[in-house]
């Protein structure tokens, strides 16, 4: 049976490092709030201009190295993202032509933090097909765009300028204090190549959408229910920003989590214990600890890396595979159980034997 091996991993950290300390000089939080609640200690964000792509083009070439497979060999792209370079058309493409590949079939998927789990079943599924044999997976994001902050708070952020900050300004990135502190950018990429030996590979994956409660996380504003699709006023009104009901979102992350985890382990005749590692996506500390207490998982089966680069969305899953793999924690064979929630609602979980 033919199975879908991780064979390569590359990660792309933006340059600028912001601590919470830096955060609390426009908008009123502090280090200590944000690290009891979130875990998070820094972030990094691009120059502006920066895209997408570029953190994924950086991401796949390290990837490719690692597997040692040659660019005229991929003939598939899936690039997860919910922060793509423009509108259309989607970075697939783009990176597909950055990267000097064939003219292959690229997609692009918007499973927000769920994504890097999709598009594993989407490369998983056609590699069993036999529609593909080496693909490439990147799951890059930008959030800073998110940031409605003018080039005032930017030049305090950087310690540019001293002086508070206009209070008018200060209230308005204190309105979104609980959204904006999570998030940082990267970009993860994993190629996946078709193998004949069953021992290593994709095992199974459960993934799961509901609609229902979508506003609780999503962007309100900028899309085609208005018209124009976006306008100033909406941008005045801050419906660019992503609006996040926090508590809901941490209740249903755990909730879910856990869930698809157990009915993967169950379904696969494995207990937590028999997991070398388990990759969480990384929104909040919190959220996984408490997922590891409720899988009874040891210190040592899980890995969390959100404390350096905070969340970033499509990117947190293989930003960890690729750190593992560097790391020596995971090696060829090893039991990993990814899982993940995000924004749709969207959940679930793979089980790879690395
Ligand atoms: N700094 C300081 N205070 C903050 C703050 C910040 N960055 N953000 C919110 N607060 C304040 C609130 O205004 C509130 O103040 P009040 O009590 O005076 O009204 C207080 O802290 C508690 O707010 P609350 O939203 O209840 O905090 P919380 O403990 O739920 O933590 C989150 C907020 C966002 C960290 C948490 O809910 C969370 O992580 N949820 C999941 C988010 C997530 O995973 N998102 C990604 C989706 S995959």
């Amino acid at each position: 049976m033919l199975r879908s091996v991780i064979a390569g991993s590359g990660s792309a950290i933006a340059p600028h490092r912001v601590t919470n300390d830096m955060l609390a000089r426009i908008m009123d939080t502090s280090d200590a709030w944000i690290r009891e609640r979130t875990g998070v200690e820094t972030r990094y964000y691009v120059e502006p201009g920066t895209r997408t792509t570029d953190l994924g083009v950086i991401a796949a070439e390290r990837a490719l190295e690692m597997a040692g497979v040659a660019r005229e060999d991929i003939d598939l792209v899936v690039f997860a993202t919910m922060t793509p370079d423009q509108y259309f058309p989607g970075c697939g493409g783009l990176l597909q032509s950055r990267l000097g590949l064939r003219p292959v079939p690229a997609f692009d998927i918007r499973q927000q933090c769920s994504g890097f789990l999709y598009g594993l079943q989407l490369v998983d599924a056609h590699i069993r097909a036999g529609l593909a044999r080496t693909a490439l997976l990147v799951g890059a994001e930008i959030h800073s765009g998110f940031m409605p902050w003018g080039p005032g708070s930017w030049a305090r952020l950087a310690g540019d300028v001293e002086a508070p900050l206009e209070p008018g300004e200060w209230e308005t990135t204190t309105s979104v204090r609980h959204l904006t502190v999570l998030f940082g950018d990267a970009g993860g990429a994993v190629v996946i190549t078709a193998a004949d030996d069953g021992s290593r590979g994709v095992v199974d994956q459960a993934l799961y959408a509901d609609g229902t409660d979508a506003a609780k996380l999503c962007v309100p504003g900028n899309g085609f229910a208005r018209r124009p699709y976006v306008d100033p006023e909406q941008i005045r009104r801050l419906e660019h920003v992503p609006v996040m009901d926090g508590r809901y979102v941490f209740k249903m992350a755990t909730t879910r989590m856990t869930e698809a985890a157990r009915a993967l382990l169950e379904r696969n005749g494995l207990t937590p214990g028999d997991l070398k590692l388990v990759l969480m996506h990384q929104a909040n500390l919190r959220i996984n600890e408490f997922v590891q207490r409720s899988l009874g998982l040891s210190d040592a089966q899980v890995c969390h890396n959100i404390q350096r680069y905070g969340n970033t969305t499509a990117a947190t899953v293989p930003l960890l595979w690729d750190e593992c793999v560097r790391g020596g924690r995971i090696e060829p064979g090893d039991a990993v159980l990814m899982v993940a929630f995000g924004a749709g609602m969207t959940w679930g979980a793979t089980l790879v034997r690395a």
